[in-house]
């Protein structure tokens, strides 16, 4: 293909009016290609539990994660943990109920990384309500965080995972799936939604390089135990299996284990 006529070539390289080093230029091109040749896990609802575990848990294998959920400032202080512990690792502000916020955050990335490797929805409107107790208007933004933001994100991320044939949607499920509770329903419909989610896409998914699974918790987790360390380990060993005897769903904290 030929350039077009009377169109100025742009930089290569922002040079933003001032003459960069040329060390500095050699730098910027090496973290810009270093960012492309890393793979990108993105945990959507990345708090100091279950989330922060599984970041660990890839950042540990050689991913640069992304961290994301509602308050950049508890993400950030998550990713400099990380950080501090030599991994590669940065925090974005989302509101997973919020299509819109989903899609740009995906888009963004997918311009600074290109290709995401490996999403992880992970975020939940963890309400304690039943029927006659929960505010009307709180059904649907609860499921808009439960399901929803996962099917727009699985939705944004699929199209590159396809082109490269490679990628995996990693969901956080719950036992209220299988057992749903009467005081929590908001959360049992959630957990119902995204184990659909995910057995719903596996198969066509497969076909497309793509591996969607989930994790279905019956375990109460709390921030750096072994129960999140356990969770993240599942992730991680449904992520390494070989495509040819890939799974949708681990278990974890059943009764029977
Ligand atoms: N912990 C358990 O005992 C347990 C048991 C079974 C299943 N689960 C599932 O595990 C997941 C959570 O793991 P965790 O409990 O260990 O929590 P976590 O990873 O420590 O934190 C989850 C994070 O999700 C974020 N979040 C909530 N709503 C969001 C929204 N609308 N948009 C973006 N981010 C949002 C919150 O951060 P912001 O407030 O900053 O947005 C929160 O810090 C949920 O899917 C939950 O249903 C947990």
């Amino acid at each position: 293909m030929t350039d077009r006529p009377n169109v100025p070539k742009a930089p290569a390289f922002p040079t933003l009016g001032v003459s960069l080093r040329p060390d500095a230029i050699t730098d910027f091109k090496r973290n810009a290609e270093r960012n492309h040749e890393m793979k990108t896990f993105l945990s959507i609802g990345a708090g100091p539990g279950i989330g922060f575990a599984t970041a660990e848990r890839f950042a540990k294998e050689g991913f640069q994660v992304v961290l994301a959920a509602r308050s950049v400032a508890k993400t950030q202080e998550l990713a400099e943990r990380l950080t501090r512990k030599g991994y590669k690792a940065s925090s974005r502000g989302v509101d997973s109920g919020d299509p819109k916020s989903v899609t740009d955050l995906i888009g963004a990335l997918q311009k600074q990384h290109g290709s995401i490797e490996v999403l992880h929805y992970n975020a939940a409107s963890m309400r304690k309500a039943a029927l006659s107790e929960q505010p009307r208007d709180s059904f649907n933004s609860d499921l808009a965080v439960n399901i929803g933001g996962a099917l727009v994100a699985a939705q944004a991320v699929a199209p590159r995972m396809e082109e490269q044939k490679s990628g995996a949607i990693l969901l956080t499920g719950g036992g209220f799936a299988l057992a749903p509770s009467p005081d929590y329903l908001s959360i049992s419909i959630g957990k119902a939604g995204i184990r659909a989610l995910a057995h719903g896409l596996f198969e066509p998914f497969r076909e497309k390089g793509i591996h969607v699974a989930t994790v279905t918790i019956f375990a109460f987790v709390s921030p750096d135990s072994k129960e999140a360390s356990s969770v993240a380990e599942h992730f991680w060993q449904l992520y390494s299996q070989p495509k040819d005897s890939w799974t949708v769903e681990a278990n974890y904290g059943l009764a029977t284990e």
